[in-house]
């Protein structure tokens, strides 16, 4: 068995080489060396080795608080963190334990690492998983991740594996002048894993990629919303603030639409993905997405698909809405009239703009109340976030 699941290990690195992840090599051995399956009780070993995040715990309506997160998508983060031997690292998001455990690899003895989870069950296990796995020294702490540890600052790193909507101050005073700060940061409702590295009196940004992670709960928690439009079909509406959602009419219009509207755009998957999501949120107040489970009932002609899941993304007002589907490739409106129109137009305009996405995404976060400016601004209660692209 030993034998097969370092086989497992292996290809699965391979995969995630092959999706751009694992590029350094301190990350890449510390997931040919960390045994995911020893942080995933519940799985069969075999299962664990899947590209694919895993929900560890899930609340009283279904959803999920916990989970261990897409390999692929670790990898990224860890690419971007750029741990070395010796550093001290914060984690924010402690989960299973497997990325502090990871992290713990990569700094080797001479480094430290605390991980942090809000949940004192998760933590309860973390602490199993690691001692499990043969793990040492790695700080396991229930508390709020908006705190960070200031015990055991300052640190080289530190990392969110947790949706953030804000930037903690405790982050900044507890990073070390050189350090970088990585998180998937809320823009808008959708999330950009952002490494930060301190700028005078802001933090710039030094790379971004997709992400989607669970949100973070507790103080630091953002306004974002879920509603369930239909418990049969799970289709569920996402909305970047909380807003009144007058769910029959929401149902009424997807289930006959006014118009259609043909945009004659034809982007690839994550084209649409990374870079239409994006424009969408951060230039149109109104949007929305929504998802439901695959193959998709109202949306099975949604243009994004991902495993057990179908979404588009669309316009949302007092006055109707309008949805994006995809039609041999090409990205189709339908919806409300004049909403739809808009829908297009930023389709349209997205497209002769070059399809921008997370490619060559500048983001400058500077102390609330600063009279920063920018192509998008957008603010938050601790920082104003300031977007533009080269
Ligand atoms: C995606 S999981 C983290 C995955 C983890 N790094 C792993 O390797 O398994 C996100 C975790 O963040 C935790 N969390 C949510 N809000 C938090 C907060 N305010 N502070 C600390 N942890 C929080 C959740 O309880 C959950 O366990």
């Amino acid at each position: 068995m030993g034998a097969e699941l370092n086989a497992l290990r292996e290809q699965l690195l391979v995969h995630v080489r092959e999706q751009g992840g694992a590029t350094d090599a301190l990350v890449a051995d510390a997931l040919r060396t960390v045994p995911r399956h020893i942080f995933l009780p519940d799985l069969p070993p075999d299962a664990a080795y899947r590209d694919e995040a895993i929900v560890t715990k899930r609340d009283a309506d279904g959803q999920p608080t916990s989970s261990s997160s897409q390999p692929t998508i670790m990898a990224i983060m860890l690419d971007q963190l750029g741990a070395a031997r010796g550093h001290r690292v914060l984690e924010i998001g402690a989960g299973t334990g497997f990325n502090a455990a990871l992290i713990n690899h990569i700094v080797g003895p001479k480094g430290k690492v605390v991980s942090i989870d809000l949940d004192p069950e998760i933590v309860e296990r973390a602490e199993d998983n690691l001692s499990a796995a043969g793990c040492e020294g790695i700080k396991v702490l229930n508390t709020d991740g908006a705190l960070g540890c200031p015990d055991k600052a300052p640190y080289d790193r530190i990392i969110a594996t947790v949706g953030v909507w804000d930037l903690a101050p405790a982050w900044h005073e507890q990073l070390k002048p050189a350090g970088r700060l990585v998180v998937p940061l809320d823009l808008r409702g959708v999330q950009r894993s952002v490494a930060f590295e301190r700028a005078g009196d802001h933090w710039t940004s030094i790379s971004a990629s997709p992400c989607g992670f669970m949100r973070m709960r507790g103080t630091f928690a953002g306004p974002e919303r879920n509603y369930v439009l239909d418990r049969q079909t799970h289709l569920t509406a996402a909305l970047p603030e909380a807003r009144e959602l007058d769910t029959a009419a929401v149902l009424e219009t997807l289930d006959a639409p006014e118009v259609e509207i043909r945009t004659g755009v034809t982007p690839e998957r994550f084209e649409l993905f990374d870079g239409f999501g994006l424009w969408l949120a951060v230039r149109e107040p109104r949007w929305f997405g929504l998802s439901e489970v695959e193959p998709g009932t109202r949306l099975a002609n949604a243009p994004l698909r991902a495993p057990g899941t179908v979404a588009t993304a669309g316009i949302l007002d007092d006055f109707g809405l309008a949805t994006l589907s995809a039609e041999d490739g090409e990205l189709v409106v339908t919806g409300t009239e004049r909403i739809a129109d808009e829908l297009a137009a930023h389709v349209v305009a997205w497209d002769e703009a070059g399809r921008p996405g997370s490619a060559g995404l500048r983001i400058d976060a500077y102390p609330a109340g600063t009279p920063a400016d920018g192509e998008i601004v957008i603010d938050k209660k601790c920082v104003r976030l300031v977007l533009g692209w080269s």
